[in-house]
């Protein structure tokens, strides 16, 4: 049963100076949120904000191939913004300031990120630990640049260190310009279920910048009810618009008062295609390779017979793919189609690793 969504404000959602077309946004999930896959969920329709993965402030600096290729954008990958993070202050500062300068558009600081890899070096959920040092971090990036800055947080590093209502709060002074809030603590890493509660909290902290709810979140029904429940500005959605990306599509029917489309095997295909077709844009025949790694999600999703999955985790050349898609398309209703939940990787409780 599909409720109507009346009570929730859909004019647009304003972050710093920048209008979203949507109060939906794709939350960043490192190795997944690429461009290539940015491009084409927003192609579907109903998304707003869009975020890249999460980029080291240090090596975005020295040029490092890898990062700059993770914040590589197209003039349709608006409105987006580069994520980043480091523990080093001065990095920080001028990774943002090296951002406006290349034209982007907007910052968000990580500070959610439960990886020791991330947290060792004083980046990620660690700041929340330290609320002096995280706002003159913040305020000292917000200070550099006159693009908006957002802050991505979790609750607190544990259950008895809830510190996010207060540092939200501290930032908004500060002109932290939006803050997005997934509901589960550092210590509970992908763990439990979100804490609509928690996210409230943030919500009631804040004086007048969107606050951005995020996780958990699956189905258009998830989304509306977490902003009904919370209060929240918006609504962030990673994992599930990896498993949906007709998500924000949904949404969108939903608050028009539609009902939800469900796409078409049709429209699964050439989702398939447009990414494959995206991916060659960037990086050309490599991503023969690089599509691979999606083979057992679209095997999935799309229902694909395993001796054609299969083919799709070896091609090596478009001709290739063009033909394993026309059998795909010839050999519908072989195999059932199914939510991957369990492709999706994540972390087991604090962790050392996604
Ligand atoms: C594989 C994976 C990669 C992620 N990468 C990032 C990242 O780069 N930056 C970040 O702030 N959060 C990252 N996250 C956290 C998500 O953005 C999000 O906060 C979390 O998954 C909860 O939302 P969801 O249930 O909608 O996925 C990642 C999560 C996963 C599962």
């Amino acid at each position: 049963m599909q409720t109507a969504p009346s009570q929730l404000d859909h004019s647009p959602l304003a972050i710093g100076g920048r209008v979203m077309p949507s109060r939906y946004c794709l939350a960043p999930l490192a190795g997944y949120t690429h461009l290539a896959f940015r491009r084409v969920v927003r192609g579907l329709g109903g998304l707003g904000l869009a975020t890249t993965d999460l980029v080291q402030a240090t090596l975005l600096l020295s040029v490092r191939s890898k990062s700059r290729e993770l914040i590589e954008t197209s003039p349709d990958d608006v409105p987006l913004s580069v994520q980043i993070f480091s523990g080093i202050r001065a990095d920080l500062i001028a990774a943002a300031k090296w951002l406006e300068d290349h034209g982007y558009q907007g910052v968000d600081i990580n500070m959610g990120c439960p990886m020791a890899k991330v947290n060792g070096q004083g980046g990620g959920a660690r700041l929340m630990c330290d609320t002096g040092g995280a706002c003159q971090l913040v305020g000292d990036v917000v200070n550099a640049v006159s693009i908006p800055v957002t802050v991505k947080m979790r609750l607190g590093w544990d259950r008895e260190n809830l510190t996010a209502p207060a540092l939200s709060r501290e930032f908004e002074q500060l002109g932290v310009a939006a803050i997005t809030i997934h509901g589960r603590t550092r210590q509970q890493g992908f763990q439990g279920t979100v804490s609509l509660d928690g996210i409230r909290q943030v919500v009631e902290a804040v004086d007048t910048i969107p606050v951005i709810g995020n996780g958990d979140v699956r189905t258009a029904t998830d989304a509306l009810t977490m902003r009904k429940q919370t209060d929240c500005t918006a609504v962030a959605i990673g994992r599930g618009a990896l498993l949906d990306p007709w998500i924000f599509r949904r949404i969108e029917d939903r608050t028009a008062g539609r009902e939800e489309q469900d796409p078409t095997r049709e429209e699964r295909i050439q989702f398939l295609k447009r990414h494959f077709q995206m991916m060659m844009q960037q990086h050309g025949d490599y991503s023969c390779i690089l599509f691979r790694k999606f083979a057992g999600w679209y095997g999935l999703t799309l229902g694909i017979p395993d001796d054609l999955e299969d083919r799709l985790r070896r091609f090596e050349t478009v001709d290739e793919f063009d033909e394993i898609v026309s059998q795909i398309r010839l050999r519908q209703g072989e195999r059932e189609s199914q939510l991957p939940t369990a492709l999706i990787k994540v972390p087991n409780g604090p962790v050392e690793r996604w």
